[in-house]
């Protein structure tokens, strides 16, 4: 088996999703056409939610989920370091301040305790939500903003733990954004992913369970708040409209026809897609789990439905992960840190005064995190080669 063969994710293309983009191509229709409306009651059903309004990116879901949700300057969203960096810039866009508290040691996603510490000291003011501010906003002359929301991402293969997050949100009266760009088709508690917040934003990069190239999708049960992320992605045009007539400030975030069909093709197979990458976690776990060094994804008790992104170890001391990173390399193998904390960005740290230390948990997690070349077309074989010069570095 010839290493260089393992990729670090691939699509898993069928010639459902080139018929149905042939379709497409052969129709007039390339935008806001009949596979979009389609792909949106696909997505509507295997999230279990009332509305999915189809959008380019996973990032722009998340931006007009802010937006609509009526997040805005100064306002305060308590959300997690440990994430890719989406999550946080989509609160810098409307000038939002995210107020980062860490994560579970097991899963990554965020510490539901922590949250709840935040919001009440956010709330009560004084020097109690000073802790949780980040240095640049602790002196402030300004006054700080309320606090709107808890923007919860559901990291790798699991949501996070909602009903605990949902009675924080209940308390305060303030929104839950679910980001769920990781995990289409999990479950909760019997519940699926997207359904737990208010509003949920799932995203469909080909790395990602199912792909439309490039694509996105928010889900809500709430009409009002859907109707306006629909009008927000097609330049703030007023619903039913007419063609130049924009009631607000919208953006060009549609998604086109030809990767809602990708799309459309994909949902359909949603749970055979799954399934494949159910048996490549499989095959790893086999062969891993006696390694010492490496600790293996953790499912919660909470999780009734797993949905693998990424296949993410960890690699414990005196083991480097950077070290294996490197050895893998030179066998041609790709892996990947993944995530790097995202206040250890270089504009988050000058922007907010974050330094090393502040959120101990996620960044252990960055430093021993290490994903694995994951995809539902990988086969036993090639986990093989993986897995045997994983040994060997770790040797
Ligand atoms: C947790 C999380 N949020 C947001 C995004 C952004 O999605 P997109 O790349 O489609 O903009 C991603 C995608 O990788 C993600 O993993």
């Amino acid at each position: 088996m010839d290493p260089k063969q393992i990729r670090m994710s691939s699509p898993d293309i069928s010639q459902a999703e080139i018929d149905s983009v042939m379709e497409v191509l052969r129709s007039s229709d390339l935008s806001m056409g009949e596979k979009i409306r389609a792909f949106e009651e696909e997505i509507a059903r295997i999230s279990g939610t009332q509305y999915a309004v189809g959008v380019s990116s996973g990032t722009a879901g998340l931006h007009l989920s802010v937006i609509v949700a009526g997040i805005g300057a100064g306002d305060l969203v308590v959300t997690t370091p440990f994430s890719f960096i989406a999550s946080s810039n989509c609160l810098l866009y409307e000038g939002a301040v995210p107020i980062f508290v860490d994560v579970e040691d097991q899963t990554g996603n965020l510490d539901w305790l922590l949250v709840n510490e935040a919001v009440e000291a956010l709330k009560s003011g004084g020097k109690a939500a000073e802790n949780f501010l980040p240095r640049s906003l602790q002196k402030s002359k300004k006054g700080i903003g309320a606090v709107r929301a808890i923007l919860a991402v559901n990291v790798f293969l699991q949501t996070a733990d909602f009903d605990q997050l949902i009675d924080i949100a209940h308390r305060h009266n303030i929104t839950i954004i679910e980001d769920a760009c990781e995990t289409i088709g999990a479950g909760y508690k019997g519940r699926l992913a997207g359904s737990l917040g208010d509003i949920g934003v799932m995203a469909f990069y080909p790395n990602k369970q199912m792909t439309t190239g490039e694509g996105g999708v928010i889900t809500t049960n709430n009409q009002a708040w859907a109707e306006v992320a629909r009008s927000l992605r097609n330049q703030g045009r007023k619903p039913g409209g007419a063609w130049l007539e924009h009631d607000r400030l919208g953006y060009n975030y549609r998604l086109d026809e030809m990767s809602a069909a990708v799309g459309l093709a994909q949902a359909k197979r949603l749970p055979e897609l799954l399934e494949k990458r159910r048996r490549v976690a499989f095959w790893y776990e086999e062969r891993l789990r006696d390694l010492e060094l490496v600790r293996l994804p953790h499912i919660a008790s909470y999780t009734t439905a797993v949905s693998w992104f990424v296949y993410v170890i960890r690699i414990l001391p005196p083991a480097q992960r950077d070290a294996i990173i490197g050895k893998l390399a030179q066998t041609g193998i790709p892996s990947k840190k993944y995530f790097s904390p995202i206040h250890l960005q270089s504009f988050y740290k000058e922007r907010f005064g974050y330094q090393p230390g502040d959120f101990p948990v996620t960044e252990r997690l960055g430093d021993e995190s290490l994903a694995l070349p994951f995809s539902g077309v990988m086969t036993e074989d090639q986990v093989d080669t993986v897995c045997f010069a994983l040994r060997k570095a770790l040797e």
